[in-house]
């Protein structure tokens, strides 16, 4: 199947990110949220976002207006009805994403795919939710969406191989890598980087080292682009945080245990650079 038009609900981090691929890549995109001013931010921060590459000479005024032009957003669930796939990126909550992924079953055709965007959650789970789970996948993308190439595309039990295989190859026109992954808590990239994330953490709150030096540590002894501290406030605290309960759970296994200054700070509110402020400050 291929897929012309994409459906995406929530607006937030990932969901205006993917928004801003599909429409660059010339797809239309339905972008869904609950309240118009969620919609508006998620609409400013993609334009911000074409803006940039249009001062960097990446993209053209016509290109911009062109791919903005691709966008509808709604707070209604019903303009999903003819799109060819619907990527679910609400917040990371089973019973939430369990019910939206509803709703989003009884509004589109019989033929559209429908994906969740889910950092942690199991995908046999959530397709468990639906009617049709031979047509749901998981499509983690990675947090810039516009800058970070992978996509993992993630069977659950009873993902069809084609549902995979349409997944797959949309994600290349998009412009992406995507690998294959069978459903597993964290799937590949998480499961090793959160755990690392989280021991930074119990490294600065045994006082180790300071944050900036955790930071230098690892960008200038393992070659990462960015340090775990700062990744994380990047990614959020709070979704951090609930990736590694998940994991707690999930593997039964107490390694997983989130580190008490990363619960105190998300607690505070600290969730990191969408909030101004996690580990470090953000102006
Ligand atoms: N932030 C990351 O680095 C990252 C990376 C990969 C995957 N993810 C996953 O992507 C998903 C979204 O994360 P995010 O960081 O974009 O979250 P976010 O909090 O930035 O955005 C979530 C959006 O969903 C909207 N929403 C809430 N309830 C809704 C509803 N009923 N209908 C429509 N919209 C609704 C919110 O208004 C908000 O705009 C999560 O599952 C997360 O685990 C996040």
């Amino acid at each position: 199947m291929t897929i012309n038009s994409i459906g995406i609900v929530g607006a937030g981090t990932m969901g205006n990110g993917i928004a801003q691929i599909v429409a660059t890549a010339g797809l239309e995109v339905v972008l869904i949220d609950v309240t118009e001013a969620a919609l508006t931010k998620g609409v400013a921060t993609l334009t911000g976002n074409l803006e940039r590459l249009v001062a960097k000479g990446q993209l053209d005024i016509h290109g911009r207006d062109v791919a903005l032009s691709r966008i509808d957003i709604s707070t209604d669930y019903k303009r999903l009805k003819n799109v060819d796939l619907v990527i679910e990126a609400v917040a990371e909550d089973l019973a939430l994403k369990s019910r939206i992924l509803q709703t989003i079953e009884t509004v589109v055709s019989q033929n559209a795919i429908i994906a969740s965007n889910t950092s942690s959650i199991s995908i046999t789970e959530l397709g468990s939710a639906l009617a049709d789970p031979l047509r749901f996948v998981g499509m983690h993308f990675f947090n810039p969406v516009p800058l970070l190439p992978l996509v993992e595309v993630i069977s659950g039990l009873k993902t069809s191989v084609a549902t995979i295989e349409s997944v797959c190859a949309l994600t290349v026109r998009l412009g992406k890598s995507p690998i294959s992954v069978k459903n597993s808590p964290g799937f590949v990239v998480n499961r090793i980087l959160v755990p690392m994330i989280n021991e930074a953490f119990f490294a600065l709150a045994e006082g180790v080292a300071t944050a900036d030096e955790i930071d230098a540590g690892m960008r200038l002894g393992a070659n990462h682009p960015i340090g775990p501290l700062a990744l994380a406030d990047l990614i959020g605290l709070d979704v951090c945080l609930s990736v590694l309960d998940v994991f707690e759970e999930d593997f039964a296994d107490s390694k997983y245990r989130a580190c008490p200054l990363l619960r105190e700070l998300v607690a505070a509110g600290r969730l990191g650079r969408k909030v101004g402020q996690g580990v470090f400050l953000y102006g």
